[in-house]
């Protein structure tokens, strides 16, 4: 094989024209490693806020190969590893945090890091899976637990995380209600599976509580969003409610949880990536994923497909958030 493949990579961290297709060495896999010839990636928020520099800690080493998501084809295999061999297909979250990404035509990371990817879609599709299931995967069997007819708000439920939020826990068997920012948001998480929507920007909470939740409040509130939707979260959810987020690098007013004695549970699904251990937790999960894939229970929605060589596009649509899913990337 070629010793050296394309990458787009960033120099500096900035604005989506930072990006720079270039040529590199292709990397070898280390001990407990597999090296993945890349289908597609996908975007996440995480993507472009280390592009922008806004959380240099998560950066890898400038210049810096982005991107978390993968799925794509296992190419050789380090010292150690028993689980993947040369061929098969798996999807993962290998890297793209501290370590170099998958915006590239090869991506090493720990094979703990991946799964074999669900057989019922599309290789390509499953990249648009790793960092938003593993989140709400997390969020609604990790830190909480969800069961028949509990009455679950799921913010931002047309967005990236919460469009498998709203799947995941109409999968449990939970009273789902989603907010939403517009109407064409509403209309696709109600087809995704939520029992009933709210436009959150003209509703306010004491309204939607009033009318899609029966104790004073919904059991869990399920907040992707952070900031503005995490204090409101605490004025949501039920006594003894449990409020699940991925943003709480921001300053709350926790009084609402001492009334109320809730339980806030905080998601950093990057984690063993930015860590380099734990690396199976990313793996296991991702497994049980796929079943949930080939079952029938959860599936990506991709609103739009980029070539990787317009993942500059691709972030500004990102950032833009006037999309429904996800936005997919293919090594093309
Ligand atoms: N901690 C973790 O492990 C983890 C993992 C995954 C994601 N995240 C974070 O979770 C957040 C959501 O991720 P995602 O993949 O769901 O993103 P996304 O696909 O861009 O969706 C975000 C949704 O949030 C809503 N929103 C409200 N205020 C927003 C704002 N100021 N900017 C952008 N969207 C806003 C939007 O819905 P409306 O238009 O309906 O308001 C949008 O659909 C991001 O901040 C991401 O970094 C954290």
């Amino acid at each position: 094989m070629a010793s050296e493949m394309t990458a787009y990579v960033i120099e500096e961290h900035g604005d989506p024209d930072v990006f720079a297709r270039t040529t590199t060495d292709v990397p070898d896999p280390a001990p407990n490693e597999i090296r993945v010839e890349v289908v597609a990636s996908s975007l996440n928020p995480v993507d472009y806020k280390i592009r922008q520099g806004a959380i240099p800690d998560f950066s890898p080493e400038l210049p810096a190969i982005l991107h978390c998501d993968v799925a794509g084809v296992v190419d050789a295999v380090g010292e150690n590893v028993t689980t993947f061999e040369p061929g098969d297909a798996v999807y993962g979250m290998p890297g793209g945090a501290r370590r170099h990404g998958s915006l590239a035509e090869y991506v090493v990371g720990h094979a703990g890091t991946f799964a074999h990817a669900p057989e019922t879609i599309p290789l390509a599709d499953a990249a648009a899976l790793p960092v938003v299931a593993l989140t709400a995967w997390e969020m609604l069997t990790d830190k909480t637990t969800v069961g028949i007819g509990d009455e679950v708000l799921v913010y931002g439920g047309a967005g990236g995380v919460g469009h498998i939020g709203v799947q995941l826990a109409d999968w449990l068997g939970a009273d789902v209600t989603a907010t939403a920012s517009s109407d064409d948001k509403r209309a696709f998480a109600a087809d995704l599976g939520a029992d009933a929507t709210v436009d959150y920007t003209t509703t306010d909470v004491e309204t939607y509580v009033e009318a899609h939740a029966s104790n004073g409040g919904f059991d869990v509130v399920f907040d992707p969003v952070g900031d503005d939707h995490l204090q409101t979260a605490f004025e949501a959810v039920c006594p003894y409610g449990t409020v699940v987020t991925t943003e709480s690098s921001s300053t709350q007013d926790l009084a609402a949880m001492h009334q109320r004695s809730l339980t806030l549970g905080v998601v950093l699904v990057i984690l063993p990536v930015l860590l380099g251990e734990r690396q199976a937790r990313i793996g296991d999960e991702l497994a049980d994923i796929a079943r949930l894939v080939d079952d029938g229970a959860i599936e990506p929605h991709i609103e739009e497909r980029f070539p990787f060589a317009a993942v500059a596009d691709a972030h500004r649509l990102g950032e833009d958030g006037s999309f429904n899913g996800k936005i997919l990337l293919l090594n093309e």
